[in-house]
């Protein structure tokens, strides 16, 4: 059920997975994921809540081992590695729920993050070098957040916290970024603008070499304007993964994840 990808990549899958599993209890979480991303691609993960999309997120990390599997990065089998070796291999991650600072400024969170991707993680504060806030301040500039610089996250609303957290996960200039919801949380009418700004801001602060993006999403909308491939999820499994047009008419998808199912009645007006 895989397609070509979009890009040709003859230095092989920036992102490898091989029957990955992962059990909790009795609840199969990650049944036999296997899933290859190739360099510029922007994945869009899908699924009903529970099938397993941030259990794979969290296992490409490193903060969730899979029972059995492997992970391998650019060639490298980082199975068994943490979180920073991780990131120090050129992965970042945004949340579901933005892990910031609520007591910090804007610009602190992003100074801490710039400190913490340079392997600091043990101490959260922030880094005080001319370069890392000129860093900080063009991230923040490219996620128009420049005017929030000097505000404590606690006075902000759920979506600037959002494009926060994401702009925090580009400090270490990542080669893969996965978000997680970047989207949830963020009103209707503010999703596609939420974006579009993710999306240009990625673009314009990829130096060298294209920012590959896994992101995961529930807005079938926002899945067909942003994603160049789709991969759904189900039961901890991978139930189709291609081109999002093929995807999102698949009958299987269309049951157990979009709920879209062509019914007798035939489409909604
Ligand atoms: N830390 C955990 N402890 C117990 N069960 C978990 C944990 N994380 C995830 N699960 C379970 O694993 C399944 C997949 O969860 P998850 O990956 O969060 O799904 P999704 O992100 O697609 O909503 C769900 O049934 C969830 O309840
Ligand atoms: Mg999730």
């Amino acid at each position: 059920m895989t397609s070509t990808p979009p890009v040709q990549d003859p230095t092989g899958p920036v992102l490898s997975a091989r029957k990955l599993q992962r059990m909790f209890g009795a609840v199969v979480a990650a049944g036999d994921i296997s899933l290859d991303v190739h360099a510029g691609e922007r994945l869009c993960l899908i699924g009903s809540n529970g099938a397993g999309k941030t259990t794979f997120v969290n296992m490409v990390t490193g903060y969730l081992k899979p029972t059995s599997g492997t992970i391998v990065l650019a060639g490298e089998d980082v199975t068994q590695r943490s979180p920073r070796e991780i990131t120090r291999r050129g992965v970042a991650r945004s949340f579901q729920i933005p892990q910031l600072c609520l007591h910090m400024t804007v610009l602190d969170n992003m100074l801490t993050a710039l400190h913490s991707s340079r392997g600091h993680a043990h101490f959260l504060r922030p880094a005080h070098d001319a370069a890392s806030l000129e860093r900080s301040q063009e991230l923040l500039r490219g996620f128009g957040l420049a005017a929030h610089a000097a505000r404590p996250v606690r006075e902000l609303p759920g979506g600037v916290r959002k494009l926060l957290d994401i702009a925090m996960a580009l400090t270490g200039h990542p080669r893969l970024l996965l978000l997680d919801e970047p989207t949830s949380g963020v009103s209707a009418d503010e999703k596609f603008a939420t974006m579009d700004t993710v999306v240009r801001a990625i673009e314009s602060h990829q130096d060298r070499s294209p920012v590959t993006v896994v992101f995961v999403e529930h807005d079938m909308d926002i899945v067909r304007r942003y994603a160049s491939r789709v991969a759904a999820f189900a039961g901890g499994r991978i139930i189709a993964d291609g081109a999002p047009h093929d995807v999102l008419e698949d009958p299987e998808v269309q049951r157990y994840v979009t709920g879209s199912a062509p019914a007798a009645q035939g489409a909604a007006a």
